[in-house]
């Protein structure tokens, strides 16, 4: 069996690729990785397990020579091939859509007439928008940004296409993850604030941000996802949010003040309409077994010791000249 992980030297894929091998369902089998180096993470093939067979082809998802190849022999696909990164796809929105939406769709064709048995599709708590209370997979969804729009029109879609198809597949909705890879991603909060901290320089908050809260959950505990979602004959057709906790800025900036106790923090006003509340209730897929076990104190500390040699300099404040 071929098992295929687009996307699979991002920060997610780079640790797919890894705990794949481990998994009962998957030993023994060859893990073919698709990227198109967008992110430029070739690092993220180095030091592979040994003992695996692993294919890497670079190409794209919404090329047909890409796909083609890519799907031969393919028995599970895991999809994780996005433009990813919420606020900063309102400046390519064209990208993200061609990408999230229709070289999602295109893959998950030719997936389908390529005869494959199981589509993992990686979806986002993002897909909700600005929302009041707690909300399950079935609440209403507005997504407040052209990622959150082309991640939630294409798992629509192939919902849609798989029931009428027959088709295993299953979506994981993860809160935003945190916690290190190989094919590490610093442009998410709780990893880039870890990173600023190390290096001694200033965290800044937006105001609305120290009491509002948003789903998290560690890389650990999303392969934990990828293994339920995969493999749990109950997965079958369903949406799954894929979270640990909702947390506020209290939590986050706490968990780092544990191990960067003089970190200086800072408070400024709310820019953007992308600085939302929303929390989301992981009880559907707990039913299946999922059980997250790291939380975000946990995660900071294990992401901070891989700075353990870098010695804090403090920045000088800008002047006002600056
Ligand atoms: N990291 C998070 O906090 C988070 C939260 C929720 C959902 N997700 C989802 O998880 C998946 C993985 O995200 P990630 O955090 O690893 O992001 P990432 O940006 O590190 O990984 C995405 C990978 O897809 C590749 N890619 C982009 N366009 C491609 C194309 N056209 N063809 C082939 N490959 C392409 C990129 O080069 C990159 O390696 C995505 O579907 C994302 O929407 C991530």
């Amino acid at each position: 069996m071929v098992v295929l992980v687009t996307g699979g030297t991002g920060y997610l894929g780079s640790q797919l690729i890894r705990v794949l091998p481990k998994i009962a369902a998957f030993k023994g089998e060859t893990i073919r990785v698709l990227d198109n180096e967008f992110r430029e993470r070739y690092v993220s093939l180095w030091d592979l397990p040994k003992g695996v067979r692993y294919e890497f082809l670079e190409g794209d998802i919404r090329q047909e020579d890409s796909v083609k190849h890519a799907l031969a022999d393919v028995e599970v696909v895991f999809s994780l091939s996005d433009i990813t990164n919420a606020p900063v796809s309102f400046e390519r929105k064209e990208l993200t859509w061609d990408t999230n939406h229709k070289g999602v769709l295109h893959l998950f064709d030719r997936a389908v007439r390529a005869g494959v048995r199981k589509f993992v599709y990686t979806s986002t708590c993002s897909v909700y928008g600005p929302t009041s209370g707690v909300v399950t997979e079935d609440a209403e969804c507005k997504p407040a940004s052209p990622y959150g729009e082309s991640k939630l029109a294409a798992e629509r879609e192939m919902r849609t296409r798989a029931a009428e198809l027959g088709l295993d597949w299953t979506a994981l909705r993860l809160g935003t993850v945190f916690g290190w890879t190989i094919g590490m991603r610093f442009d998410t909060i709780i990893n880039r604030f870890t990173y600023l901290a190390a290096q001694g320089r200033p965290l800044t908050v937006y105001d609305t941000a120290w009491k509002e809260k948003r789903p998290y959950v560690s890389v650990t505990d999303a392969m934990q996802a990828y293994r339920i979602a995969a493999t749990h004959p109950k997965a079958k057709g369903q949406v799954f949010n894929a979270v640990h906790e909702n947390a506020n800025m209290e939590t986050i900036i706490g968990a780092i003040k544990q191990v960067y106790p003089h970190v200086q923090v800072t408070t400024t006003a709310t820019p953007s309409l992308n600085q939302l509340s929303y929390e989301v209730d992981g009880s559907r897929f707990r039913g299946l077994g999922f059980r997250p076990k790291v939380g975000i104190a946990e995660g900071v500390r294990k992401l901070a010791d891989k700075f353990h040699c870098i010695e804090p300099v403090p920045i000088p404040a800008p002047t006002l000249e600056a």
